[in-house]
């Protein structure tokens, strides 16, 4: 939208959800700045993420059921693919079908209009979760009582603190026998590195497990299993040393959780948003997501504290959400599941401004204009096209080729958004061509599907030969399916013997050009025509890092 001046007249333009303006109608530049800022201030994006079978799905869906987004439990299905799906392709497609649907759920939520995106649980998948986690403003991080801290919640972790978004943590699974609820503090403090205070606490476990007490919120909320929470089952208490305490939990209870109540006032800080939000410490949440319970606590407080849509960098410089021009940038790409059309949806994040219907946007990286008649929002679990989108939505642009991850888009201004880097990946594999006669369709089934993000492909500079890199032995089935199914192109693979890929970057022109000359076996180029540095071993790129001191060995492709 171009405010040129003191006045802009609307083609159609939504304030207050269901209050809109009509066509022609003159709004002030405060108007319309107030318009924004509002819609920005009501606007919480995040993600749920965890180690696979914590309970990601579960708590996905009791949320989505609070929010009135799904009638029925059962409604959001797992997008996990399982671990003997390895080489069930329709298992794949089924898989890819879900996603598609539960990318992004909305909802509104006590005047708040939230956004969860949804991470995929598989660890091949990896690479798309933390794409994914550049587009949200905080996340939600799911911890299974009984296991503590896994491998895969670590990762995840690390790469949200990389990005300094402010996490919340829910233990689940307290309907049975897990780690007591002191231990696990200790264990998410020191093997996740992340300072926790508990916002509420749990009375007892598994078999005696009869609810948590709301720290938050200053009340009891008792547990009935399977049972619909509601306000019924809250109980207010303030003060703990009330009888009250006795006649809801039994006595051995009410002194057990005084005495943690004590420790817990003497350990823990108390609550402070800015200090959640700067990422000083996380807020943990116990409950059960099966059960329906603890979750409602976690949504009322989420609301309040969770930050709205925040600054974002770019290369050129930090863009505020409520500056009036719209941009946004690309984290996903889903490819069309159906052959026949080839068009593909572009998940863009709306980072600034207001993004409209049949408005020409500059395309940063084609250098060109583009339109979009049908951009699509996925309200209530529904896909419907929108007319405008505020900074922290999500909106699907159907694309037939234009877009790649990472892409930008915005009013001109000329800026690309920072953060979505390609990680280097674990799994190599030479690709060849198996039928000759389709080597234009492999080419270009290739290409797409790197632009998705499926895998990534280097291009050996010494003979020109084509690696594919990823980070689960998954996709390399995934690939050779879809080559054949979507682009009729048959491929094999050849083993290859490497340890990593690292990006090289030096501000010594003359040391790339002789690392160019002397290491030409070992070198190739991305999809960017970045060079890369394929190392055999560990013992290889060590030896290449000392002989070549000023080159960067770099092992994700943004630095
Ligand atoms: P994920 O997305 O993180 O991978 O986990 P998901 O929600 O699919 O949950 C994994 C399993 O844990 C599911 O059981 C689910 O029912 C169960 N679960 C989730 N929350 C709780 C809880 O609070 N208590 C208990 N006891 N179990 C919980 P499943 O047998 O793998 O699947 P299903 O057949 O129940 O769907």
């Amino acid at each position: 939208m171009n405010i040129g001046s003191q006045s802009i007249i609307l083609k159609w333009f939504q304030i207050e959800g269901s209050q809109t303006l009509q066509i022609g109608q003159k709004l002030t530049f405060g108007a319309y700045f107030m318009g924004l800022k509002e819609e920005i201030a009501k606007r919480r994006t995040f993600g749920i993420i965890s180690h696979p079978d914590a309970g990601k799905t579960t708590l996905t869906e009791k949320l989505l059921l609070f929010g009135g987004a799904i009638q029925v439990a059962g409604a959001v299905k797992s997008n996990k693919i399982k671990r003997h799906a390895t080489s069930d392709f329709m298992e794949i497609e089924r898989q890819r079908g879900i996603s598609v649907a539960t990318s992004v759920m909305a909802f509104e939520y006590r005047d708040r209009k939230i956004n969860i995106l949804d991470t995929p649980g598989h660890e091949d998948f990896a690479e798309d979760t933390f794409r994914t986690l550049t587009a949200v403003d905080s996340a939600i991080v799911v911890i299974d009582v009984a296991k503590g801290v896994e491998r895969q919640t670590e990762k995840l972790v690390n790469v949200c603190r990389s990005r300094a978004t402010p996490m919340i943590v829910f233990v689940n699974k307290l309907d049975r026998e897990g780690k007591d609820a002191f231990t696990l503090l200790d264990e998410i403090e020191e093997k996740l590195n992340l300072p926790v205070i508990p916002l509420s606490w749990p009375v007892g476990m598994g078999q005696r497990f009869q609810g948590v007490y709301d720290i938050y919120g200053k009340r009891l909320v008792l547990f009935r299993a399977h049972g619909k929470q509601d306000e019924e089952s809250a109980v207010m208490i303030e003060d703990l040393s009330s009888s009250e305490l006795e006649k809801q939990i039994g006595e051995s209870a009410a002194e057990e959780l005084r005495s943690e109540m004590e420790i817990i006032n003497e350990v823990y800080p108390s609550f402070e948003r800015n200090a959640y939000q700067d990422g000083t410490y996380s807020p943990v949440f116990f409950g059960s997501a099966v059960n329906n319970f603890g979750v409602k606590e976690l949504l009322d407080c989420f609301v309040e504290i969770a930050p709205p849509p925040v600054a974002r960098e770019t290369e050129e410089r930090v863009v505020e959400p409520d500056e009036k021009d719209f941009t946004g940038f690309v984290f996903k790409i889903h490819a069309n599941m159906d052959p026949k059309h080839r068009d593909r949806i572009a998940f863009l994040r709306v980072c600034s401004g207001i993004f409209e219907r049949n408005t020409n946007y500059q395309h940063i990286r084609l250098g060109r204009k583009l339109k979009f008649s049908n951009p699509t929002a996925f309200m209530a679990a529904k896909k419907s096209i929108i007319d405008a989108s505020y900074p922290g939505d999500i909106i699907g642009l159907y694309d037939s080729g234009n877009f790649k991850i990472g892409d930008t888009l915005t009013e001109g201004e000329i800026l690309h958004y920072k953060g979505i880097p390609s990680f280097s990946p674990e799994q190599f594999r030479f690709v060849n061509n198996v039928d000759p006669m389709k080597s234009k369709q492999l080419a270009k089934g290739l290409d797409q599907l790197m632009d998705e993000g499926v895998a990534q492909l280097f291009i050996k500079e010494d003979n020109g030969r084509k690696i594919v890199g990823t980070v689960g032995a998954l996709q390399f089935e995934v690939i050779k399916y879809r080559l054949k199914n979507e682009y009729g192109a048959s491929c094999d693979y050849e083993p290859v013997g490497l340890h990593k890929a690292c990006w090289l970057g030096s501000d010594n022109a003359e040391a790339i050009k002789e690392i160019s000359k002397k290491r030409k076996k070992d070198l190739a180029r991305d999809k960017d025509g970045k060079l890369v540095f394929l190392a055999e071993s560990a013992w290889t790129l060590k030896m290449a890092q000392e002989n070549f001191p000023e080159i960067d060995f770099h092992f994700t492709s943004e630095f």
